[in-house]
């Protein structure tokens, strides 16, 4: 066994911990002393003003970004330059892009078997046959042999959800997987984030979909200027701000 697999625990540590975390792009300080951490079957939405760090906050989770200061602990396994940590970390994470990224030239299902077959070496017909499972769940089976570019965008993003989720992620994080979406095709990526939701998976949205925050979150954090500002439970995030950036942001974004 190796190291990092002889630290994880019996499931009991949080799913994801941040202390003291500070990034820097050249020299501009993006994130500033972030303390975070999320159980597991937790839910999380993150939301605050464009630029105030929230992608680069979740992309430094599967390190799609690297921070120069503080830690990062996901499922018990502490990050560091080391490619197998990493690999290791990334193995637990799903993510979903505001843009899909799917592949175009590929079709739906292969989209959905890629990676299970290069990088978890699975035999093709074990990870079709799981594709299939997922692509049914987020009800958009019928569509496998298209190719992305025959699909709507929320049909898309249905797709890039089921493709993380062939991938068994203990988290999930979502980049305003919405905010590039048709408004009549919003409900049915939120409707299928709800369904995750409910079973139980520890989730991560950026988004500023306040009613999908008030159905599900656990807790609502707000960012400004790289900073968490302010986290709490809807109800109280939503009636009862303390801060005055908060209460601007959400006179902002509720105003209209
Ligand atoms: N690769 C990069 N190099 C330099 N600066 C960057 C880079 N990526 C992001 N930034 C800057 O860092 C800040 C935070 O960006 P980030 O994308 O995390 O914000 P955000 O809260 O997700 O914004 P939005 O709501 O617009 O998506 C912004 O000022 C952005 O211009
Ligand atoms: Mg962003």
């Amino acid at each position: 066994m190796s190291e990092a697999t002889a630290s994880r625990d019996n499931g009991t540590e949080p799913m994801i911990e941040m202390t003291g975390l500070n990034k820097w792009y050249g020299d501009f300080h993006v994130l500033r002393d972030i303390d975070l951490t999320v159980q597991r079957g937790e839910r999380i939405v993150i939301c605050g003003p464009s630029g105030s760090g929230k992608s680069t906050l979740i992309r430094c989770i599967n390190r799609l970004e690297a921070h120069q200061q503080g830690g990062i602990t996901v499922g018990g396994i502490t990050m560091t330059e080391d490619i197998k940590r990493i690999e290791q970390i990334r193995r637990q994470v799903g993510m979903v892009f505001q843009h899909f990224n799917l592949f175009p030239h590929l079709s739906v299902l292969e989209n959905c078997c890629l990676s299970q077959i290069w990088v978890q070496k699975k035999p093709r017909h074990e990870a079709e046959k799981l594709a299939m499972e997922y692509l049914e769940r987020v009800q958009i089976a019928e569509q496998a042999k298209k190719y992305p570019g025959q699909l709507s965008g929320g049909q898309q993003q249905r797709v890039a959800i089921a493709r993380a989720l062939c991938m068994r992620p203990e988290v999930m994080l979502f980049d305003e997987p919405t905010s590039a979406l048709d408004p009549e095709m919003i409900k049915e990526v939120l409707d299928v984030m709800v369904e995750l939701a409910r079973e139980g998976m520890t989730m991560i949205c950026v988004t500023h979909e306040m009613g999908f925050a008030k159905t599900v979150a656990d807790r609502v954090i707000f960012m400004d200027q790289g900073q968490i500002i302010e986290e709490a439970p809807p109800e109280t995030f939503f009636n009862h701000p303390r801060s005055e950036r908060t209460k601007l942001f959400l006179s902002q974004i509720l105003g209209h």
